[in-house]
C-alpha cells in the first residue's frame, strides 16, 4: 500500500510530466542507514540507467526495498529523476519474496521439485493479493507521473499486471513491457492455477509491446498466449538481446584497483597455474553446485590437472531473505571445502572460493581467465559471458550453458554444455583448458564482438523507438 504522498515518497512533484517512465522493483539507487544516522547512498548501473541518461523529461519509479530506502523516502531525501514508493513492508515482502522470487522466477527457471511444490494454497492466494497491491501502487504512481502520451517501459516479472492496469488508467500512454528473465515453456507455465496463469499473461498483454532478451522467450510467451488465451491480441512482441557495455568496461578493468586484485588473486593462484572462473549471485538458477562438482569429475577422471589448475568461483549474496538461497550458499560453501580438503595440498587451493561482492576482484578474474564457466541451468541471458571475452587479457574459452539467453548470439564460438551433464561439462572443461593458444584469440575475439552488438545504451533506445512508432 502507497502512504500518503507527500509524507512517504521522494522524487517529483505529483503534477510532473515525464515523457519517458522505467519502472522496476530495484531502483537506480539505494541508501544505507549508517549508525550515525547519515544515509549513505549507492548507484547502480546497467543497461536501464545508462540507457535513460540519453534521455530527457524521465522518470525512474522503484520501489524502497530496506530501511536505508524507506528512511530516504521518510526524510525526503532522493535523487533528481527517481520516485521511490514506500509500499507497506509486509506487503512488498510478500510480492518480491513471495510471488515474484519464490513462484515466478521458479516457473520460468523451471526451479520446482515438483513431487512436492509448488503448493497453490490459500497462503499463496493471500500472497497473490499483496502482489496485485504492489503492482497497483506501482500502476498509479505511473499513471499520476506520466505526461500526456508518454512512453512507459516497465520491467520484469515483479511487475506483470502493471501494463494491464495503467491502460485502465491511461489508455493514452505508450506502454512496454520488458521480461529480463526466461519465459517458462506452457507445459510448465500451466503449474501455475489457471486464473493466475491468465491474470499474468493479460497482465503483460495491456502493454503496446511485450519485448524478451532472445527469440525462444518470445517464442514461448507466444506459446503461452496462444495456448491459454487464444494468442496475443494487439500486443506486439519484440526481442532485443542486451549486450555488453565495452566502452566501460575495458576501461574499468584497468583501474587500479583491479590491478591490485589481480596481483592479489595471481598469488591465490600460485605460478603457472591455469584458471577457471565463474562469477554469479548465488542463485538457484546459476547451477554453482553441479559446476563444482564437474570440477571435481575433472580432478577425479584427468588427474594430469591436479595442481596445475584452480577454480575461481565467486559466489555473491542473493536474496537472503529466502531459506532456499540461504540453504544454496551454504551447499556452495560446503562442496568448495569438500573439494579443496579431498584434493588440496599445502601448495595448492583447488577452489578459491569468495562470496563476499567485489566488482573490481570480479573484473580481475575476468581478466586473468583462461576458461570461464557459464553453465546455469536457464537464464534470460547471462551478461558474465559476455562481459569476459570483451575484458579478458590474453583470450578466454568460454564454456557456455545451452539454456543461458546468451547461447542464442555466442553458442558458435563457445564450448556449450548441457547444464545437467555433470560429466560433460568436465570434458567441456578439459576442452577448454587444453584449446590451442590461438584457437582461443580468435574465439575470444569473434565471441567479443557478438557479445558487443548491443550496447546498453542502443538496447534501450531501440525499444523506445520501437514502443514510439507501434
Ligand atoms: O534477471 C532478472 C533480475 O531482476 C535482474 O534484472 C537482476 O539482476 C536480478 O534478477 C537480481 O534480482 P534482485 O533484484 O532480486 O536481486
Amino acid at each position: 500500500m502507497v502512504s500518503e504522498h507527500a509524507e512517504t515518497e521522494s522524487g517529483p512533484a505529483a503534477d510532473s510530466t515525464a515523457q519517458v517512465l522505467v519502472a522496476s522493483n530495484r531502483g537506480p539507487v539505494s541508501y544505507t542507514l549508517d549508525e550515525d544516522g547519515t544515509l549513505d547512498a549507492k548507484r547502480g548501473g546497467g543497461g536501464l540507467v545508462s540507457g535513460l541518461s540519453a534521455v530527457d523529461d524521465k522518470l525512474w519509479v522503484c520501489a524502497a526495498l530496506g530501511d536505508g530506502d524507506r528512511e530516504a523516502v521518510r526524510r525526503g531525501v532522493g535523487e533528481p529523476g527517481v520516485r521511490m514508493l514506500d509500499i507497506d513492508a509486509e506487503v512488498h515482502a510478500d510480492a518480491y519474496n513471495g510471488i515474484a522470487n519464490s513462484v515466478l522466477w521458479f516457473v520460468h527457471h523451471l526451479l520446482y521439485q515438483t513431487p512436492v511444490e509448488p503448493v497453490f494454497d490459500a497462503e499463496f492466494r493471500r500472497q497473490w493479493a499483496s502482489y496485485e497491491t504492489y503492482n497497483r501502487a506501482f500502476a498509479e504512481a505511473l499513471a499520476e507521473e506520466a505526461g500526456p502520451g508518454a512512453a512507459v517501459l516497465v520491467q520484469d516479472y515483479h511487475l506483470a499486471l502493471v501494463p494491464g492496469m495503467l491502460r485502465e488508467l491511461r489508455p493514452d500512454l505508450r506502454i512496454g513491457h520488458f521480461s529480463h528473465t526466461p519465459w517458462a515453456p506452457v507445459d510448465y507455465f500451466r503449474l501455475l492455477p489457471d486464473d493466475i496463469a491468465e491474470q499474468l499473461l493479460r497482465g503483460i498483454l495491456g502493454a503496446d509491446r511485450a519485448a524478451f532478451l532472445t527469440r525462444r522467450w518470445a517464442d514461448a510467451f507466444i506459446g503461452c498466449c496462444t495456448e491459454i488465451l487464444g494468442g496475443t491480441g494487439r500486443t506486439r512482441i519484440g526481442v532485443h538481446g542486451l549486450g555488453a557495455d565495452a566502452d566501460f568496461l575495458r576501461r574499468r578493468a584497468h583501474e587500479a584497483d583491479v590491478d591490485e586484485r589481480m596481483a592479489a588473486l595471481r598469488e591465490q593462484v600460485g605460478e603457472g597455474r591455469r584458471t577457471i572462473v565463474r562469477v554469479d549471485r548465488t542463485e538457484l538458477s546459476k547451477n554453482i553446485v553441479r559446476g563444482l562438482h564437474a570440477y571435481r569429475a575433472l580432478l577425479e577422471t584427468r588427474p594430469e590437472w591436479r595442481e596445475r589448475v584452480v577454480h575461481i568461483a565467486f559466489a555473491y549474496p542473493s536474496r537472503q531473505d529466502l531459506a532456499v538461497y540461504r540453504d544454496y550458499t551454504a551447499a556452495v560453501q560446503t562442496l568448495a571445502t569438500e573439494i579443496n580438503g579431498e584434493f588440496g595440498t599445502e601448495s595448492w587451493t583447488p577452489v578459491v572460493l569468495h562470496v563476499k561482492d567485489d566488482f573490481a576482484r570480479s573484473l580481475a578474474a575476468y581478466r586473468l581467465a583462461d576458461v570461464a564457466l557459464v553453465n546455469p541451468i536457464r537464464d534470460g541471458m547471462n551478461l558474465v559471458a559476455k562481459e569476459v571475452p570483451v575484458v579478458s587479457d590474453h583470450g578466454c574459452a568460454l564454456v557456455l550453458s545451452r539454456e543461458a539467453g546468451a547461447h542464442e548470439e555466442l553458442g558458435e564460438d563457445a564450448i556449450v554444455v548441457n547444464p545437467y551433464d555433470v560429466t560433460g561439462t568436465a570434458e567441456a572443461l578439459h576442452e577448454a583448458l587444453t584449446m590451442s593458444g590461438d584457437e582461443r584469440s580468435g574465439r575470444t575475439k569473434r565471441l567479443a564482438e557478438a557479445a558487443t552488438a548491443l550496447p546498453p545504451q542502443r538496447w534501450f533506445l531501440d525499444q523506445l523507438e520501437a514502443l514510439r512508432q507501434g
